[in-house]
């Protein structure tokens, strides 16, 4: 939600800016804006509404005189529409001064309304313009950039990352992050902020995290970061795991189409290194044993589609630790007054680590008194830094907005954890070494799965193109890959869909089926369960008798659903709780191809952004 860059150094900055953005902009997309200082110390700016490359079409028709210091946004808006004027940066100090913000400043309202009863005008409606005021203000008054910056920061309530820079200080860029991301790049002699990693990383791959509530000065050779009182705090150092080409399109045709190829990979990076001699050992939660010995009821909380890879876990860990496991939205989490204590233990997911409302209910959950352990895939980023333990995924950078290898990633981190958890309290079955066995072969299933089945899916995808309405039905695990099924076609493909329970069905949605309707059903192994199969096949029934046009995902071999599917999706052979990582993936592949048949931006759909940093 909102991206954003800052650069210091020798070389001309608009092109280290624009490229910055390039790799931020699934965080936001409906604005861009850069500003630079030239090299005779004047702050040239340039911003507007649309994509990116809207800006960079006026900046070549129209350019900006070169500097080597600048800020640059792209902006995914929250107070004020998407215009050129409520783009980033915004200027104040008589046009000396660009700051670029990304969160939602609560207070703006009677911050503003005290300016402008000093004779402040504004030009745009955001809440960002009023922090830029102030900064003007500020500096006005003391003629110390970073002084005047820290007055503002203390001023403002609500979730921030700030960047700003000022004629009178070529070769300065000051930020400051509030429950927002923001990490620094280090360079030689030169250096960098961005939103994410992505910012910089074909520039340099060492990195500093910033804390909450701090800030920071770079310049070519220098970075400096204090707590809002001014006191310096040493930033925490790491080396960013993977190299600017992973964040490229590298051929394919959209970052979705490679990032669900990535599947495979998603799934083995994340299992690597974390069985040992047969069993599930993460040297990452080495020392929590006892924790784990002694907890007794786990929550786990995330929004989206990385919620629906809770759900998942939830089956898994209560199956193989024997502790309560509870599934929440981060956001209804938050907001009541959940019995939680010393014993619970509270596992958040997030891809981009960053999503302001699983952040905040970490943060709450913490003030508690529970525990908390982040499944995140992002290096650095807030979640992690604020959990006391993390399992990261090792799914790569996912650009795309519609959460795909990451999806596949967190589940796989859910297995481990609950294979983990499991052999700690000595709870674990029997056969739980065949669950480790299949981790590792999941990775060539899915690979087989995606030669097999791709051109399948993606003709039914297209012959789908004019479809209203489309419903996704599965019982246990298959219930929350129903429900991430109709998530990816409704982000992407901008069609009706909806997710069910099957058992479900019988009490209301059944209504909606009509002749043609049609349904994918995600059909549970019979091996597993010949009831918990032989319920779904009776649910196809019911819906084939009313009509529906059946889509079944169902395992190699299962001949039951021939006689009433319409169509039939086959996935390889496995475990109970490995089944949705394959079952998901046509899911995946059918969202993509039917956007792609409708002719739409399966990267940057209309009305999101891939980092949710509000609430
Ligand atoms: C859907 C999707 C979103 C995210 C959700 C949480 O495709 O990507 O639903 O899963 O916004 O994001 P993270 O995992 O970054 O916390």
């Amino acid at each position: 939600m909102c991206g954003i860059v800052g650069y210091v150094g020798s070389r001309p900055s608009q092109d280290i800016l624009l490229s910055g953005l390039a790799r931020l902009e699934y965080r936001g997309y409906d604005s861009a804006g850069i500003a630079v200082i030239d090299g005779d110390g004047d702050l040239g700016m340039r911003k507007k509404a649309g994509k990116l490359a809207v800006l960079r079409d006026d900046l070549d028709a129209h350019p900006l005189a070169a500097g080597t210091t600048g800020i640059g946004h792209t902006r995914w808006a929250t107070h004020g529409g998407p215009t050129d004027v409520n783009a980033h940066p915004h200027l104040a100090d008589d046009d000396k001064l660009a700051l670029i913000h990304n969160g939602i400043i609560e207070n703006f309202a009677a911050l503003r309304a005290e300016l402008e009863a000093e004779g402040v005008t504004f030009r745009s409606e955001t809440d960002t313009e009023v922090a830029a005021a102030l900064l003007g203000r500020e500096y006005r008054r003391t003629g110390d950039l970073e002084g005047a910056f820290r007055a503002v920061v203390n001023r403002l309530e609500g979730a921030f990352t700030l960047l700003a820079m000022h004629e009178d200080h070529p070769g300065v860029v000051v930020g400051a992050r509030r429950n927002s991301p923001l990490v620094i790049g280090l360079g030689k002699g030169e250096n960098f902020l961005g939103s994410d990693v992505a910012a910089f990383v074909e520039h340099t791959r060492n990195a500093l995290a910033i804390g909450q509530d701090q800030m920071v000065t770079i310049t070519p050779d220098a970075v400096t970061v204090t707590d809002f009182e001014g006191n310096a705090v040493e930033a925490e150092p790491f080396e960013v795991s993977w190299d600017a080409a992973a964040a490229e399109k590298g051929g394919w045709p959209s970052f979705m189409a490679k990032e669900v190829s990535e599947e495979p990979e998603a799934v083995a990076n994340t299992v690597r290194g974390r069985v040992q001699d047969g069993a599930v050992v993460i040297p990452e939660l080495d020392g929590l044993d006892e924790l784990f010995r002694d907890i007794d009821r786990v929550i786990i909380t995330a929004c989206g589609t990385a919620f629906y890879a809770g759900m998942v876990g939830k089956y898994a860990l209560e199956a193989w630790a024997r502790v309560p496991v509870d599934v929440e939205l981060a956001h209804e989490f938050r907001y009541r007054d959940p019995v939680i204590g010393a014993r619970t233990l509270i596992v958040s997911i997030s891809q981009s680590g960053e999503t302001m409302d699983t952040l905040m209910a970490v943060k709450y959950a913490a003030e508690q008194g529970a525990r908390t352990l982040s499944i995140c895939n992002t290096q650095g980023a807030t979640i992690p830094r604020e959990s006391d333990a993390v399992v990261y995924t090792h799914a790569g950078p996912e650009v795309a907005v519609a959460s795909t290898k990451a999806f596949v990633a967190q589940i796989t981190a859910l297995l481990l954890l609950g294979l983990h958890v499991g052999r700690v309290r000595e709870t674990l079955p029997a056969d739980a070494s065949d669950d480790v066995t299949g981790l590792e072969a999941l990775p060539e299933k899915i690979a087989q799965l995606l030669d097999e089945e791709q051109e399948h899916v993606e003709q039914l995808a297209s012959w789908m193109a004019d479809t209203r309405s489309v419903l996704f039905l599965g019982r246990n695990v298959g219930y929350p890959i129903a429900m991430e099924g109709a998530l990816k076609l409704k982000e992407i493909s901008y069609i009706h869909a909806e997710g069910f329970a099957a058992g479900e069905l019988k009490h209301g949605p059944i209504a909606l089926i009509e002749p043609g309707q049609p349904v994918f059903v995600i059909v549970p192994s019979p091996r597993h369960s010949a009831l918990v199969h032989s319920k779904v096949v009776s649910n196809i029934q019911e819906i084939r008798a009313r009509g529906a046009r059946v889509i079944a995902v169902a395992e190699e071999g299962d001949a039951a659903v021939l006689p009433f599917a319409d169509e039939v999706i086959r996935i390889p052979l496995a475990g109970p709780f490995l089944e949705p990582v394959l079952a998901v993936v046509p899911l995946h592949l059918f969202a993509m191809g039917l956007a792609n048949a409708k002719g739409l931006d399966v990267d940057q759909p209309r009305n999101l952004a891939k980092s949710v940093t509000v609430e």
